[in-house]
């Protein structure tokens, strides 16, 4: 396994030199989608898979873009503990560079903060009681080069606001992605892509046609046979009108790479329980179900942070009458665990596809070279340059043969 996670960087980065050089993904690269209807607790569950709180999340249609989440793991070189009087240099180029300063941090809070053993994707929890800004690690969005946001209050509402910009402000949907990378030592290297909800009734200023194009726009990320699909269904639904499961299901009829993410199980009636879902006997999917507790539209209006609502889905499962016998299966830690697995398993499936691609693209380039007189003794120094300019116009070509098939939203 451990070379295999060595591959993930060097995935991450390619697909970062395509972003850079034009804008789009077109390596078809792994990356995790979330799907569900509105309100099924796709923001929730991966803001919990991640760690930090920084989406979006509430009642009616708050996920309105696509947001294209890359993980990026950085060495840690952080001390463990961090004060405002530090004079050990660490972190001198940054610590006046983001949107916030640090004068609300205290070497109290800091200090009491312990990396967490929830398990999640992210391992250092953040301080319940305190909003601190940890200099080591930082959120950079596409649209905005080279600003490094600290504080994760102000990476939601650059999210919200960039949503505003370009789908309005008016529940109004776009598909124009945004790209946020999270540089952390406490991630795994991992993409993933949180999706407006489906939704069958056009509101504000969507347009009537809403459920169509919704459902044209997730289809659109699921169908690349490399994407992992978290397929999220609120528990307190019957599963046979899942949303969800029926849209995966159509590009992905075998259940192979979809991972079932059952949510709001708090809320299910009394006396009902899920287990015979979460056991696998219900619908058929190889990588099972997996039951979470998000936190409530109470908890997010009371504040309740992401470690306390770590904390009390971990005793949900482990004192509730029913799950407490499949407790090590269940909640977001497991979930995140899981979901790297499977991540990793699905990188060497694809891998020889990915080869024959770049084979391919390397087939064409030399091609390309021949006609313009340039061949194989060409030394490889000077090559460099032309071939990346060669492999962005592949990519650009590539780009509008897609493109025709699927503009429908970006109007
Ligand atoms: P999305 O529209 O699918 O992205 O859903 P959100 O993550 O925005 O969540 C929608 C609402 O459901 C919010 O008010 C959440 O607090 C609530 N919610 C999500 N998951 C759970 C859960 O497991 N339990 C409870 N009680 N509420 C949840
Ligand atoms: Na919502
Ligand atoms: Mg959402």
């Amino acid at each position: 396994m451990a070379a295999l996670e060595d591959l993930i960087p060097v995935v991450n980065k390619l697909q970062d030199l395509v972003f850079n050089t034009i804008g789009s993904d077109t390596l078809d690269l792994p990356q995790v989608v979330v799907v569900g209807s509105q309100s099924s607790g796709k923001s929730s569950v991966l803001e919990n898979i991640v760690g930090r709180d920084f989406l979006p999340r509430g009642t009616g249609i708050v996920t309105r873009r696509p947001l294209i989440l890359q993980l990026v793991n950085i060495p840690s070189s952080a001390p463990p503990t961090w004060t405002q009087n530090d004079n050990t240099g660490y972190g001198t180029n940054n610590v006046n560079n983001g949107s916030t300063s640090s004068n609300s941090t205290t070497s109290n809070s800091l200090s009491s903060s312990p990396a967490s053993t929830h398990g999640a994707i992210a391992g250092g929890g953040p301080n319940p009681n305190a909003t601190f800004v940890r200099e080591a690690e930082w959120g950079e969005f596409l649209h905005i080069p080279g600003r490094r946001f600290y504080d994760f209050s102000d990476i939601r509402r650059e999210i919200e606001s960039e949503t505003a910009r370009i789908a309005g402000n008016n529940k109004g949907i776009n598909r124009l992605p945004i790209n946020l990378k999270i540089f952390s030592p406490h991630v795994l290297n991992l993409t993933l892509v949180d999706l407006p909800g489906l939704t069958k009734i056009p509101i504000g200023d969507q347009p009537t046609d809403i459920e169509r194009q919704t459902r044209g726009l997730i289809s659109e990320y699921i169908a690349k046979p490399n994407s992992i699909i978290l397929a999220v269904s609120p528990a307190n639904v019957d599963l046979v009108n899942s949303e969800s499961l029926k849209l995966a299901r159509q590009v992905d009829p075998q259940g192979k790479r979809t991972i079932g993410v059952l949510t709001k199980l708090d809320l299910m009636d009394q006396g009902t329980n899920a287990l015979d879902i979460l056991s696998g006997h219900v619908y058929p999917l190889k990588l099972g179900f997996i039951g979470v507790v998000n936190r409530s539209q109470q908890d997010i209006q009371e504040g309740k942070s992401l470690d306390e609502s770590l904390t009390a889905e971990k005793n949900f499962f482990a004192t509730h009458p029913v799950y407490r016998n499949i407790a090590h299966k269940c909640g977001t830690a497991y979930l995140a665990k899981s979901l790297n697995q499977t991540l990793m398993a699905h990188i060497r499936d694809r891998l020889p596809d990915i080869k024959a691609r770049l084979n391919t693209l390397m087939g064409q380039t030399e091609q390309e070279l021949a006609s313009y007189g340039v061949d194989s003794s060409y030394s490889k120094e000077n090559r460099g340059p032309l071939i990346l300019q060669l492999m962005t116009r592949f990519a650009s070509s590539f780009i509008a043969s897609i493109e025709g098939t699927s503009s429908e939203i970006s109007t």
